[in-house]
């Protein structure tokens, strides 16, 4: 459905949502994108609202460049509006304004196609048209035509795919890209995706430069308003490094609307509004220290796809260790694993995917009935227990936690209310998890993406090809730490390949 053919190239075109979250991962999370068409409302406010700061136009032609989207094509559109009239004048005063956008962001202007078009009706889009007969560039449809033949990066050692660009407050633009294999050391040069943007690492970690704890990522996960986000919040309010300047901000600007959701989950909130809003984050605000490791904590959404993408999807990481949080109260937990119920959805995703090291934190326990009632949490122990033995984890090995993640009981410190309990606080567990086990020099440990299951065939890794190529019969590993599984066949789409190199399915 998204594919068309021109001459050269068969080309899968992806159209790019609003919201800059996604935008990046369409262009880095399942296949490097090769080529951006860079639409522009043409329209006298339009263009305008377009290139303004709080505009997408620019922003998004800075997140293609940075992501390593090496070629653009630029369309004005809608030049039939009445104002405009499939007027030169204002292309041309489009063409300037863009143009310098573009050389400031790091593109050369002068290697790309700025066509005119009306997409409604198809004005230069395949044809060229009479009504913009003054210009005499290709149409849309040339230009892609003219496109430089892509690359694939070759068996690059120091070559990452790059996954996300933040710009932070002090050390400004920061790429970050998974090291699957090796050790990335101070002054080497790296690439990054399959553009060769180059750079030098600066230093390894410059968040954590004190002592060398061991990094591990956990995710947060369970049913709808178990209390994922006040957990995290939690955490990161007591353990990480948010300053006390910063909460004060975020509470002097929080408004009545936001004040519904509990004291941390709240927080939360907000620096994820703040994270969606703009290109700037700190990311130090998701992470925390235990004794022996350097947390960095997702607070996982409610759909199923966004959490295959913060398991994998980026590809920076691989997480270590889920959290599953539980609401105990009465009802709620029943509904949580039921059929409709996204516990045990959950648990099962996480295990699939790689994640080794699972604790589950029965939370609200003051809000059980009794409160903090040591029935109740063995009653849901018992049945979650059992589930995840089903899943594939050894039940016995997984710490079952009795917590209120909003009044702190059993999160970092012990609690006279629940003194029945004797297992280690939720702060304790995160110390007991095994130290997780990175890959030294696998070769072919590709980033996996997905997982589908197809009628006759079964279970189908989805992976992105980012190094040399790989042929029917070789043996690769999936993920970082993943089974090693034989290439079957290769596909794109419904079509047979005889060598993939840069998507597979
Ligand atoms: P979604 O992201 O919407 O799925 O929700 P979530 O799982 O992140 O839950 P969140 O942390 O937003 O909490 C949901 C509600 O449960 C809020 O009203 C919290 O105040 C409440 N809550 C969370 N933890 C506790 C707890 O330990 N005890 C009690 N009584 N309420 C809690
Ligand atoms: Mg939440």
């Amino acid at each position: 459905m998204w594919q068309f053919e021109t001459s050269r190239c068969y080309c899968t075109i992806i159209d790019a949502p609003g919201h800059r979250d996604f935008v990046k991962n369409m262009i880095v999370a399942t296949s490097q994108a090769d080529f951006a068409v860079l639409v522009i409302d043409s329209t006298v406010g339009g263009f305008e609202a377009g290139i303004s700061k709080g505009g997408q136009t620019r922003e998004h032609a800075l997140l293609a460049y940075a992501l390593g989207v090496k070629q653009m094509i630029c369309c004005c559109n809608k030049m039939d509006a009445t104002t405009l009239l499939y007027s030169e004048a204002r292309y041309d005063e489009i063409k300037k304004e863009v143009s310098s956008c573009l050389m400031e962001v790091g593109y050369d202007p002068n290697e790309i196609p700025f066509v005119p078009i009306y997409g409604l009706e198809g004005d230069n889009v395949i044809e060229s048209s009479t009504r913009l007969s003054w210009y005499r560039g290709p149409t849309l449809y040339q230009a892609l035509e003219l496109l430089i033949e892509l690359k694939c990066p070759s068996d690059e050692l120091n070559c990452h795919p790059l996954q996300e660009v933040y710009k932070t407050r002090s050390v400004r633009t920061v790429p970050v890209g998974g090291v699957k294999t090796r050790v990335r050391k101070p002054g080497m040069v790296v690439t990054f995706g399959s553009s060769s943007l180059e750079t030098r690492v600066k230093s390894n970690n410059p968040l954590f430069d004190t002592e060398e704890k061991v990094h591990i990522n956990i995710i947060v996960i369970g049913h709808v308003n178990s209390g994922k986000s006040t957990t995290t919040g939690h955490l990161v309010h007591r353990l990480g490094r948010i300053s006390n300047h910063y909460l004060q901000r975020l509470k002097n600007e929080a408004t009545e609307g936001n004040k519904k959701s509990s004291k941390y989950a709240w927080m939360l909130d907000k620096i994820k509004a703040e994270h969606e809003r703009g290109f700037t984050i700190d990311i130090s605000l998701w992470k925390f220290e235990t004794l022996k490791y350097y947390c960095t904590v997702f607070d996982a959404p409610g759909h199923r796809h966004l959490i295959t993408n913060m398991i994998i999807g980026t590809g920076t990481f691989q997480v270590d260790c889920a959290i599953l949080v539980i609401d105990s109260i009465s009802g709620v937990f029943e509904f949580g694993i039921s059929e409709e119920g996204q516990t045990l959805g959950y648990a099962l995703l996480a295990h699939t995917l790689g994640v080794k090291e699972m604790i589950c934190c029965c939370n609200k326990m003051d809000a059980t009935t009794p409160n903090y009632s040591k029935a109740r949490y063995l009653k849901i122990r018992k049945a979650v227990s059992s589930y995840l033995k089903k899943v594939g984890y050894e039940a016995g090995r997984i710490p079952f936690i009795p917590i209120s993640a909003l009044e702190g009981d059993y999160m970092i410190q012990r609690s006279a209310r629940l003194s029945w309990y004797k297992g280690p606080t939720l702060y304790e567990a995160l110390d007991h998890i095994d130290e997780p086990k990175r890959p030294v020099d696998t070769h072919r440990g590709l980033p996996l993406q997905d997982l589908y299951k197809i009628q006759n065939i079964g279970t189908v890794p989805e992976e992105r090809v980012e190094n040399s190529t790989l042929n029917s019969g070789m043996v690769f590993t999936c993920g970082l730490s993943g089974p090693a599984t034989e290439v079957k066949s290769l596909e794109m789409d419904l079509d047979s390949l005889l060598e993939a190199g840069m998507t597979l399915l």
